[in-house]
């Protein structure tokens, strides 16, 4: 019986891979969770999956996290600037352990992307594949749930801002991507590839702002700004000023077609088409 194990499954995304595994119908035994919190821990353990204990930051807790386990599902971690190492220990340790495979988590287009997350992600794909263990990299674009988070002050204002001009987004729900890495953990034939993990569906903020305005019954218009005054108005806003940095950044860079892709790599894996934009907005706007 192969025996899996998933980091960052108390996180949105890893939640969502448990349910996929489930789904196919991976019994709760044979797969491990990587966790770092004793309560996240006990309502694991309650669900009968088996708790590996353990932080990217502690090596030696993550060989003995790690022993017994085949394949291995490396969801990044959360601590920008920090997950560089963390994310080698996770790897030195996965071999150190006798881990046979990974699967990690990645950026869409790493290797070229101007975004400024690209590095720590290339950075961990070179380890991963400089250790000589198998592995496929799951490039995952934007998450379509982090266009919501913008969504009831658009719909408050009557206007969304951003500084991506005509550039097209092509994101995907946490689901369909969760779903794409409970495909390739728990199952044969993805060993040394690379995943451009995107949506089906692409639109501009001003196809964005026309979706909420057909489906809110008000009009919403784009405002288009420099990427400077984008990150002060979202300063402005109350976000901390690398968070702000940091998506004025990917909105302007996004231009250049970061955040998209057309493959349907991701559609292709999962088996079904991704989830629209349109789909998520009304779900969010029922809710
Ligand atoms: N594609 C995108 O649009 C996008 C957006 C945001 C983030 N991301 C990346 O994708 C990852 C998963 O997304 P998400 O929405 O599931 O994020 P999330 O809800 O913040 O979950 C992050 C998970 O990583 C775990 N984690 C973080 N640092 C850790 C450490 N040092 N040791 C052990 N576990 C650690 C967290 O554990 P705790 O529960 O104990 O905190 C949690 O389970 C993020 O961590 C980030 O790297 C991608």
């Amino acid at each position: 019986m192969t025996k899996y194990l998933v980091t960052g499954a108390t996180g949105q995304l890893g939640q969502l891979v448990l349910s996929a595994l489930s789904e196919k119908n991976i019994p709760t035994s044979d797969i491990a969770v990587l966790v770092r919190r004793e309560v996240a821990a006990a309502e694991l353990k309650s669900k009968g999956y088996d708790v590996r204990m353990g932080d990217y930051s502690d090596t030696d807790k993550l060989v003995s996290a790690f022993a017994g386990i085949e394949r291995l599902l490396l969801i990044s971690g959360s601590e920008v600037g920090q997950r560089l190492p963390q994310h080698l220990n996770v790897v030195t340790s996965a071999k150190a352990a006798g881990v046979k495979f990974i699967a990690y988590t990645s950026l869409l287009k790493a290797r070229s992307s101007k975004i400024g997350l690209a590095p720590e992600h290339v950075g961990t794909e070179e380890a991963i594949a400089a250790s000589g263990l198998d592995y496929t990299f799951l490039r995952n674009g934007w998450y379509a749930e982090n266009y919501l988070m913008a969504l009831p002050q658009i719909l408050e204002l009557g206007q969304h801002f951003g500084a991506a001009g005509d550039a097209k987004f092509a994101p995907a729900t946490r689901a369909d991507l969760a779903d794409a890495a409970a495909v390739v953990l728990s199952s044969e034939g993805h060993e040394g590839k690379t995943y451009e993990l995107a949506g089906d569906d692409s639109f501009t903020y001003a196809d964005y702002v026309g979706t909420i305005a057909e489906l809110s019954g008000k009009e919403i218009t784009y405002v288009d700004m420099p990427e400077a005054a984008f990150k002060d108005a979202l300063t402005g806003a109350g976000l901390p000023e690398p968070l702000a940095a940091l998506l004025s950044n990917a909105d302007a860079v996004s231009k250049d077609g970061w955040l998209f892709d057309d493959s349907k790599t991701l559609s292709g894996l999962i088996g079904h088409p991704t989830t629209p934009i349109k789909d998520v907005l009304k779900a969010a706007m029922a809710s």
